[in-house]
């Protein structure tokens, strides 16, 4: 059976390389391929992103193809250029990825970039993708607060920082929700969704309306310092590093032995290459900060990791090489 399928998702029966190897081998297959374009999305709306990272090219690359037009900002041109360029890759592997393929011109021209946030002041719905650090994170809150309008809605990516914490820096506190997407985005079919203290319960409607439209199954979670998933995977990664810093395990065998025995896809450092040993550093310091508790005291192999540039796969040394 396949899995959910979002608006704009249809069943083909074949795809052109699919039907060039049956013309060859003269055998008759019969593959399922499901083709993603923009959906004729007759609610479509402009929506900003806020970062161009690997979170914001994931929700961007998402949007585009359920048919929104996305203004993505991020600082600077090369690192909107490199997310551009990203962004194509991605829509080329995604038959691969996830036996997908997706009209890659369509996403696109869909997605325009720019380097100011002052651009968003034409958007109904904002989501924030920007680096996982609350001074960060409060400015540019605080700025989109006096560019967007009124009713625009801010929608905050974080691993970890409260939804309360960052709608505080707003004059609009209903307007502020968490939805922490999994990576990489378009593959995951769920989000946890995270009302704030002050969260409204309209903005609640267009929150899941919106992620129900990018195929997300929204689980609604308590806001608290890393909210359920990460209060859980933080410290297993940070402890999972702690083994390779004191020499007990090399990262091979930690991933090893949960993917051979426990049956996970992925091994914690593993997914934390994935994940990005910064953003996996900024996660684990807010936790610290926030509930003022030892066990989440960050493993310096992650502090020197971040210092040395070796983030994962991101920067194609982490763990483990991708070069
Ligand atoms: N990486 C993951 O797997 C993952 C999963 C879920 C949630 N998150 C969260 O999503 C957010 C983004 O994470 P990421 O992995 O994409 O990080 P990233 O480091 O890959 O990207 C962050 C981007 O934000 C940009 N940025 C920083 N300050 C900015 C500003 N003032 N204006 C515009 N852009 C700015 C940076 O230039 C960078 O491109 C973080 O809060 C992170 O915790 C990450």
């Amino acid at each position: 059976m396949l899995p959910h399928r979002p608006p704009g998702v249809h069943i083909r029966t074949l795809t052109a390389s699919c039907q060039a190897i049956m013309a060859t081998s003269g055998k008759r297959i019969s593959v399922l391929t499901r083709v993603r374009r923009p959906a004729k999305n007759p609610g479509m709306t402009l929506i900003g992103v806020v970062g161009a990272g690997v979170m914001g090219v994931g929700v961007a690359q998402n949007l585009a193809e359920v048919g929104h037009q996305v203004i993505l900002v991020d600082q600077k041109d090369d690192i909107l250029n490199e997310a551009l360029r990203r962004l194509a890759q991605n829509c080329r592997l995604a038959p691969m990825l996830r036996g997908e393929q997706v009209d890659v011109s369509a996403v696109m021209s869909a997605v325009k970039t720019s380097t100011a946030l002052e651009d968003l002041g034409g958007t109904a719905t904002v989501i924030e993708n920007v680096t996982e650090d609350i001074a960060i994170k409060r400015d540019v809150y605080q700025r989109l607060d006096a560019i967007c309008p009124e009713g625009t809605i801010f929608i905050a990516n974080t691993s970890a920082i409260p939804i309360t914490t960052l709608a505080a820096a707003t004059g609009r506190p209903g307007n502020v929700v968490g939805a922490h997407f999994m990576n990489p985005v378009p593959m995951k079919t769920a989000v946890e969704l995270i009302p704030g203290v002050h969260t409204s319960e309209k903005t609640l409607e267009r929150a899941r309306a919106l992620l129900a439209e990018m195929g997300k199954r929204a689980i609604e979670v308590t806001d608290s310092c890393g909210f359920l998933s990460n209060r859980v995977l933080m410290l297993t990664i940070n402890e999972a590093a702690f083994l390779v810093y004191e020499g007990v395990a090399s990262a091979s065998a930690v991933d090893d032995v949960f993917r051979s025995c426990f049956g996970h896809p992925m091994g914690p450092l593993e997914t934390a290459d994935l994940i990005g040993i910064d953003t996996i550093l900024h996660s684990v310091r807010v936790l610290h900060s926030y509930f003022a508790d030892s066990k989440y005291r960050p493993c310096p192999l992650l502090i020197q990791m971040t210092d040395a540039g070796l983030l994962g796969r991101k920067s194609g040394q982490g763990f483990h090489s991708y070069r």
